[in-house]
């Protein structure tokens, strides 16, 4: 009797040894997740990666077999439909975007075709560098649209985690799901940040993350895999030198010349009203030492310049106009036949403007060795 009763007893007790585990198991796991600041932004990483994942076409198996840091990593996957630049967007850089197209998109398009040739095979590396503001980042914008491969931006910030290794584990997912996903760009936008030479006074966790990334991207040759690292920087020189041996495909952006900043001109007033006593190719000769995004500014700044003027000549007219609008929206339309053009003027003024602001901060006397940058 007394020891059905100890059976029963014991049961008793390991039921409740085992819901007292189990709730201690539960409620330490929420605390640890509760301790966790990266908690919330990984689950929000998750989803977004499996939306964008979904959306490039990856089979839901598939998605399974995707581990918890390559997640993290293909939150920050580009859909080629969101890029609003294209080719077309871009002006005055037809030679390197030509080269780019023959070297690294042909190769990886037509894959089939050179599969026996060992050496006409798209770079495992490729490096944009040049002075500031001259069309880089366009061009992998346009590339990633373009060149019909899935592609990363990888936002260095995210790779550096404060717990101890797992920085490495990130910097390894970023390959083993470029494998998964290939053919595939990664692109790292300012890589001198990332990947600048190494030295003794590197944090541990930075030089080990540093090393592995080389070491991988390494295996990436060994296999034929197409994956390709893709660069930009306004200081190729800060680059490790193991860094750009793995970047053998090289293309310098440079300022543009007076048949470029004509291009640009061009490109940018394209959709715009624009007097028809602006002289571009006077414009494109006397900017000389811009860059593409200077010229964009120069023309915004006309533009700015014409509202401003017109509305200092009919402010109280389009007041009204406003207010009618707003009683009748039916007429709302009428208030942008009215939008001034940009006038020579505009362009000049913004032209000085700049020229003083250039000035004051020193950059057009350092113009000159800018493409040493
Ligand atoms: N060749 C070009 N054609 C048309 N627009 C250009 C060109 N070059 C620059 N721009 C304009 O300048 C802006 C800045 O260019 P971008 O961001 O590509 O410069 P970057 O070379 O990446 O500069 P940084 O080294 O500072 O990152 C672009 O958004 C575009 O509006
Ligand atoms: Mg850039």
């Amino acid at each position: 009797m007394s020891g059905e009763l100890s059976r029963n007893e014991l049961f008793q007790m390991v039921v409740r040894v085992s819901l007292v585990s189990l709730a201690t198991y539960f409620s330490v796991k929420w605390m640890i997740n509760q301790i966790d600041p990266t908690c919330k932004a990984k689950k929000k990483a998750k989803e977004r990666a499996e939306g964008l994942l979904r959306r490039l076409g990856f089979k839901e198996s598939k998605l399974a077999n995707l581990n918890e840091y390559e997640m993290v990593i293909a939150a920050h996957l580009v859909v080629p439909e969101d890029i609003t630049v294209s080719w077309r967007d871009i002006a005055g850089l037809d030679n390197v975007v030509q080269e780019l197209k023959e070297s690294v998109v042909l190769p990886v398009k037509h894959r089939g075709m050179f599969q026996n040739s060992n050496l006409y095979q798209a770079p495992k590396g490729v490096l944009l560098h040049g002075p500031p503001g001259c069309g880089k980042t366009l061009i992998a914008k346009a590339t990633a649209k373009e060149a019909g491969m899935r592609f990363i931006n990888l936002d260095v910030a995210m790779l550096t985690d404060k717990w101890y290794g797992e920085s490495q584990k990130l910097a390894g997912a970023v390959f083993t799901l470029a494998v998964k996903l290939q053919p595939c760009i990664i692109f790292i936008d300012e890589i001198d940040s990332f990947l600048r030479s190494r030295n003794t006074n590197d944090h541990e966790a930075t030089a080990m993350m540093k090393t592995q990334f080389m070491m991988l991207w390494d295996g990436l040759s060994t296999d034929n895999s197409t994956v390709i690292v893709m660069g930009a920087t306004n200081r190729p020189s800060d680059l490790d030198k193991a860094i750009l041996r793995r970047m053998p495909a090289q293309f310098h952006v440079g300022l543009p010349n007076e048949e470029q900043r004509l291009k640009i001109l061009k490109l940018i007033l394209e959709n715009e009203k624009v007097s028809p006593n602006v002289n571009f190719i006077q414009l494109a000769k006397i900017t000389n030492t811009f860059s593409g995004s200077d010229l964009r500014e120069l023309c915004r700044n006309a533009s700015v310049y014409r509202i401003r003027t017109f509305l200092r000549e009919h402010g109280d007219e389009l007041d009204e106009k406003a207010m009618n609008a707003q009683a009748n929206p039916l007429t709302e339309g009428a208030s942008n036949a009215t939008l001034p053009e940009i006038t020579m003027e505009d362009l000049m003024m913004s032209l000085q403007k700049m020229k003083l602001s250039k000035m004051h901060t020193g950059v057009l006397g350092l113009e000159m060795r800018s493409d040493l940058d």
